[in-house]
């Protein structure tokens, strides 16, 4: 174990250490004027359950972000293992992201994955700065899950595939959670 701290002050360093909690992996859609966008993000997060507010943060390079910004409706598409093609495509800025890609539109017009761990449904609720990303925080109006299916993960900028092993006793909530 390394005792020493390092300070933030060289910004790969620092992102590698970021690296080191793993994420599952989304492509979060919206379809401002009906014309779809997708971004693979790793900052999907839970918030909060009453109200229910989840959130995502995007780089404020990021080309799309002016459309994010004016999306009325979202969906957030957690990724499952052998996804990770679609992963790369909402990934790449300079890809045709939707060619091929098979989708329909969620009730409230943000376009659902097939084959995806989870999707959740959303409409804006804040925006906040987030330094060099924009966070944003959206309410969830309904969701589909297919606990069947096991998530694609994200760790030291990799993917990979989540062992479960021998689930460990006791599972989730436990009494002093409230
Ligand atoms: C596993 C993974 C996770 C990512 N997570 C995020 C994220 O949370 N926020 C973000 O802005 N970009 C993230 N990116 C990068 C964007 O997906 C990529 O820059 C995207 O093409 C930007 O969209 P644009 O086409 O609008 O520029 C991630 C990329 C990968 C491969």
């Amino acid at each position: 174990m390394s005792l020493h701290m390092h300070p933030v002050a060289d910004p790969r360093a620092f992102r590698h250490a970021l690296g080191q909690f793993p994420t599952g992996v989304c492509v979060v859609t919206c379809a401002p004027g009906g014309v779809p966008h997708g971004m693979t993000m790793s900052s999907f997060n839970t918030l909060s359950i009453d109200p229910p507010l989840v959130l995502f943060s995007i780089d404020r390079r990021a080309l799309s972000l002016p459309e994010w910004e004016r999306a009325d409706a979202y969906a957030i598409n957690v990724l499952a293992e052998g996804q990770t093609e679609l992963s790369n495509r909402f990934a790449n800025p300079r890809g045709r992201k939707w060619e091929g890609v098979d989708y329909h539109l969620g009730p409230q017009g943000a376009p659902v994955l097939p084959g995806v761990v989870a999707s959740y449904e959303c409409v804006p609720h804040a925006c906040h700065d987030g330094g060099d990303h924009v966070l944003f925080v959206v309410r969830v109006s309904g969701y589909r899950t297919h606990p069947e299916r096991r998530p694609l993960v994200f760790w030291q900028g990799r993917y990979m595939q989540l062992d479960p092993g021998r689930p460990e006793q006791p599972s989730w909530p436990l009494d002093i959670h409230y």
